[in-house]
């Protein structure tokens, strides 16, 4: 019998739309055993104590990533979580992995490659996902959807058919950015570079340094590895009734009254 890791990345926990169609799933498919990992609202506590969820994956024949697509992309709790599983190096041989997503299908397609890119940087065989709507749950024509999915994908890691990972080989040479005599800066104007700058980026940092040096404006470096986040975003939607977020970081106020105050803002970032 496979066993079914779902990943649950949603910071909704066990009221996540998404973690209930792999439920539904599960009812469906009585002959496979499901287990759950809460990524999404426990990675504060998977931050200092990985050893659970290196268990649960070591469990599993096949890794369900499953979360709603935020701003584009995966939650911050699911990005933060791939970057511990990357980290961790655990032996993945045997396993596969695959995603199940709700969403408005705005920009579904670049969260569902994260995933898929990353399982390929893992060496994680990879299966195409379900990307349903976050309403599909509650009509006929989503549970068929999504029961054909997961039986089309079984059939599939039954024949062992998996995606062709898109991985690029690099093997560009480094060269640094030189920072030329600072020109002289007008006023006026005003703009900001909101990075997330560690110590050794220095290929990034003469990249920073190069665009102040040239860029006609004053320039301010807002650092965010700076910040003191308590956490990323829960999807409470406070912030839409009050603008204030639950966070007593203070994050929305330095948002609002620090960076939007700039006339441009630049983020300046390394792409790993
Ligand atoms: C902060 C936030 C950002 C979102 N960003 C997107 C988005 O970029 N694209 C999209 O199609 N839906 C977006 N949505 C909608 C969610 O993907 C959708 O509500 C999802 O079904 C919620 O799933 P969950 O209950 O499993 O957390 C966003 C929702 C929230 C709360």
């Amino acid at each position: 019998m496979n066993t079914i890791l779902v990943i649950n990345g949603s910071p909704k926990g066990k009221n996540s739309i998404t973690l209930h169609t792999c439920l539904f799933l599960e009812k469906k498919f009585p002959g496979y055993k499901f287990d759950y990992l809460d990524a999404g609202q426990r990675i504060k506590v998977l931050e200092k104590v990985f050893s659970p969820a290196l268990e649960a994956i070591r469990e599993a024949d096949l890794l369900v990533f499953c979360y709603p697509v935020y701003t584009f992309l995966v939650p911050s709790q699911l990005h933060r979580f791939m970057e511990l599983m990357k980290g961790s190096g655990l032996d993945l041989s045997g396993k596969a992995a695959t995603q199940v997503t709700t969403s408005k299908h705005f920009y579904d397609i670049t969260a569902h490659r994260f995933i898929e890119d990353n399982c390929a940087d893992m060496g994680l065989p990879f299966l195409d996902g379900l990307s349903a709507d976050m309403d599909d749950i509650l009509s006929e024509k989503g549970r068929k959807q999504a029961m054909d999915w997961f039986e089309f994908t079984l059939w599939k890691l039954s024949r062992g058919e998996f995606k062709k990972p898109r991985i690029i080989e690099g093997k560009g040479i480094r060269h640094l950015a030189t920072v030329p005599q600072a020109v002289r800066h007008e006023e006026g104007k005003k703009a900001v570079i909101v990075t997330d700058l560690l110590p050794d980026d220095d290929g990034l940092k003469a990249m920073i340094d190069r665009f102040i040096a040239v860029f006609p404006y004053g320039c301010d470096v807002i650092n965010i590895e700076d910040f003191p986040f308590q956490g990323g975003c829960l999807s409470c939607f406070n912030c839409a009734a009050t603008g204030k977020c639950v966070y007593k970081d203070g994050f929305d106020d330095f948002l609002r009254g620090t960076i939007h105050k700039h006339d441009a803002i630049l983020y300046a970032f390394r792409i790993k």
